[in-house]
C-alpha cells in the first residue's frame, strides 16, 4: 500500500486541501506537498497519480513532473499552467463568474456524472497543443475541460472540489478508475494501522502526553491508550488559565467516558508569576509555551523511564507550519499519532474509538486561554472576573440552545475601567466584551446575529453578579477585519 496514493500539489489557495478532504471523503488517501516539491522526491514517493491544485498564482513548478508517466490532474488556474507548460496559448478569459451547462465528452474522469449547469469562475480561450482535446463542452462552445489520452493529462477549468455537484464523484474517477487507487482509507484503517505502528515503536517504554481536553488531544490520547493501554501518562496542567470549571469537567469526562486517568498538575501561580508584568500578546504567548515546556520536561522525570512525548498535531496544523515545537526541546522522542488526518477525519476516528460526541463538537480554545483574551497584563483578580463572565455568557447560549450553530462563543475582559454605580456608589470597573462567531472555514468568519433579550440577559447577569464588571459590549465584527481572539 506504500504507493498506493494521490499526491496533491498545492498551487495557493484553499483548494488543495479542501481537494484533499474531498478525495479522503472517498476513501482514497492521498497528501498536501507545495507546488514546488522536487522531481526526485516525486519520484521516491511515486505515486499513483497526481493533483495539481489552486492558484492563482505565477508559482513555479517542474514542468517535468508532467512527463513522469503518472496521471495528472489539473484544475482550475492549474489546468492553466499544466496547459502552458505543454505549449498551449491562452487567448484570456471568455466567461468568467457565470453559471452554464455543461455536456461530458466520453472520458473516466466523467464516468456516472449527469449534464447539468455548472458555476464557473472562469474559462479561458486555450489553443491546446497537438495530443490534446476537449472532454467537456459548454452550450456555448466553450472548452472547460481537456485532456490528452496519451500523456494522460487531464485539466478542468473549473473546481471540482468546490463548485461542482459530481467534485468528489470526478476526484473519485480520477483515483480509482485512471490511477488505479483502491479505496482503502477509513477511521477503522487508520486505527489499526497507527496502532499497531505505535505498539512496534514503543515497545514496552513509557508515553507522556498532555491533554488540553480539546479534540485533537482527546482524540490523540484514545487512539494512544487503544495502542499501549497503561504504558500511557495523561497529565493535563491547570494553568489557571481555563474557563470556569474545566478542569473538573475534562477529569470527569476523561475518567468517566475514556476510561484514562488524568494526572492534574497545579500550575496556576507559576503561571502568573512568568505572566506578571507582560502585555504583549506574543510574549503571552511565549512565556506560556516556556512555561508548559518546563513542566512537562519535570513530568517527564518523574517517570524515568518515560521516552515518548505525544503531541495532537493535525493535518492543517503541519501544512501551516503552525506546529508547536515543545518537542524540540525535549529529551523525550517526539510522537504525533493524528498528524496525518484533518480535522474532520480526526473526529471520525474519535467517533470510531467510542469518544462522545460532546467531546467531539466543542469549540475550538486557544493554547494561551483566558491569557489572550484578557487584554493587557493577566492578574488572577482580572482571571476571576473573565471567567465568571464567560460562564454566565456560556451558560446562557447554551440554555438558548445556540451552541451548536455557533463555532466559538466567549467573553473578553478589557483593560479598560469604566464609570458606573455599585451599590448607588460611583465606581469605576472593567468593561467586558462578548464575542460569538461561525467560521465558514479559518479565514472566514461571520458574527452570530445573537436574540437582543438574550444579550440583555447576560448583560444584565454579568454586571449584577460580577462585581467588577459594569459595562457589557457586543462585538459584531467579522473575520478577516479583526481576528477571531482580540490578542
Ligand atoms: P484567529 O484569532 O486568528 O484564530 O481568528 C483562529 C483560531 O485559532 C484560535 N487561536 C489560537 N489557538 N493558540 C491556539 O492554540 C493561539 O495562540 C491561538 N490564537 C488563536 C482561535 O481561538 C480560533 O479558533
Amino acid at each position: 500500500m506504500e504507493n498506493d496514493f494521490i499526491l496533491v500539489l498545492d498551487f495557493g489557495g484553499p483548494q488543495a486541501q479542501s481537494m484533499a478532504r474531498k478525495l479522503r471523503g472517498q476513501n482514497y488517501y492521498c497528501e498536501v506537498h507545495p507546488c514546488s516539491i522536487g522531481l526526485d522526491t516525486i519520484r521516491r514517493k511515486s505515486p499513483k497519480g497526481l493533483l495539481l491544485a489552486g492558484g492563482p498564482s505565477d508559482r513555479p513548478f517542474d514542468a517535468e513532473i508532467l512527463r513522469l508517466g503518472i496521471p495528472v490532474l489539473a484544475m482550475g488556474f492549474s489546468a492553466r499552467s499544466m496547459a502552458k507548460a505543454m505549449g498551449a496559448v491562452c487567448e484570456g478569459a471568455l466567461l468568467t463568474d457565470r453559471a452554464s451547462q455543461i455536456t461530458f465528452l466520453p472520458c473516466p474522469l466523467f464516468e456516472g456524472l449527469g449534464e447539468s449547469d455548472r458555476y464557473f469562475d472562469r474559462i479561458d480561450a486555450l489553443k491546446l497543443p497537438e495530443g490534446f482535446e476537449p472532454i467537456a463542452t459548454t452550450v456555448e462552445g466553450l472548452m472547460p475541460a481537456f485532456a490528452s489520452f496519451q500523456a494522460q493529462l487531464y485539466g478542468l477549468q473549473f473546481y471540482a472540489e468546490s463548485n461542482d455537484p459530481d467534485g468528489a464523484r470526478i476526484l473519485a474517477n480520477f483515483a480509482g478508475t485512471i490511477c488505479g487507487c483502491s479505496a482503502y482509507w477509513s477511521p477503522e484503517f487508520y486505527i489499526d494501522r497507527e496502532t499497531r505502528y505505535l505498539r512496534d515503536r514503543i515497545g514496552d517504554s513509557r508515553a507522556l502526553m498532555a491533554i488540553s481536553g480539546g479534540v485533537d488531544s482527546t482524540v490523540c490520547a484514545m487512539l494512544m491508550r487503544r495502542a499501549i493501554g497503561d504504558q500511557l501518562r495523561c497529565v493535563f496542567v491547570d494553568t489557571g488559565l481555563l474557563r470556569k470549571g474545566e478542569v473538573e469537567t475534562v477529569s470527569h469526562a476523561f475518567r468517566d467516558h475514556l476510561g484514562l486517568e488524568l494526572t492534574v498538575v497545579d500550575a496556576r501561580d507559576r503561571v502568573l508569576r512568568a505572566l506578571s508584568g507582560v502585555t504583549d500578546p506574543q510574549e503571552k504567548r511565549r512565556r506560556i509555551q516556556d512555561e508548559y515546556v518546563c513542566i512537562m520536561q519535570e513530568e517527564a522525570e518523574a517517570y524515568p523511564d518515560t521516552r515518548y512525548l505525544v503531541e495532537g498535531t493535525i493535518y492543517s496544523d503541519l501544512l501551516s507550519g503552525e506546529t508547536g515545537d515543545p518537542g524540540a526541546q525535549f529529551s523525550l522522542t517526539r510522537i504525533e499519532p493524528i498528524r496525518m488526518l484533518f480535522k474532520d477525519e480526526v473526529r471520525f476516528v474519535g467517533e470510531t474509538l467510542g469518544v462522545p460526541r460532546e467531546l467531539l463538537s466543542q469549540q475550538p480554545f486557544p493554547g494561551p486561554g483566558l491569557a489572550i483574551r484578557c487584554i493587557g497584563e493577566v492578574t488572577a483578580e482580572k482571571l476571576f472576573l473573565l471567567r465568571e463572565a464567560d460562564a454566565i455568557f456560556r451558560a446562557e447560549i447554551v440554555e438558548a440552545g445556540l451552541d451548536r450553530r455557533l463555532t466559538q462563543f466567549f467573553a473578553i475582559l478589557t483593560d479598560v475601567q469604566t464609570a458606573g454605580m455599585r451599590n448607588g456608589y460611583p465606581c469605576a470597573e472593567y468593561a467586558c466584551a462578548l464575542r460569538a462567531v461561525s467560521a465558514t472555514d479559518a479565514a472566514n468568519v461571520t458574527i452570530a446575529k445573537l436574540p437582543y433579550d438574550l444579550i440583555e440577559r447576560v448583560v444584565q447577569r454579568i454586571t449584577s453578579q460580577v462585581p467588577g464588571i459594569n459595562r457589557v459590549l457586543y462585538d459584531v465584527t467579522g473575520k478577516p477585519s479583526a481576528l477571531t481572539e482580540w490578542e
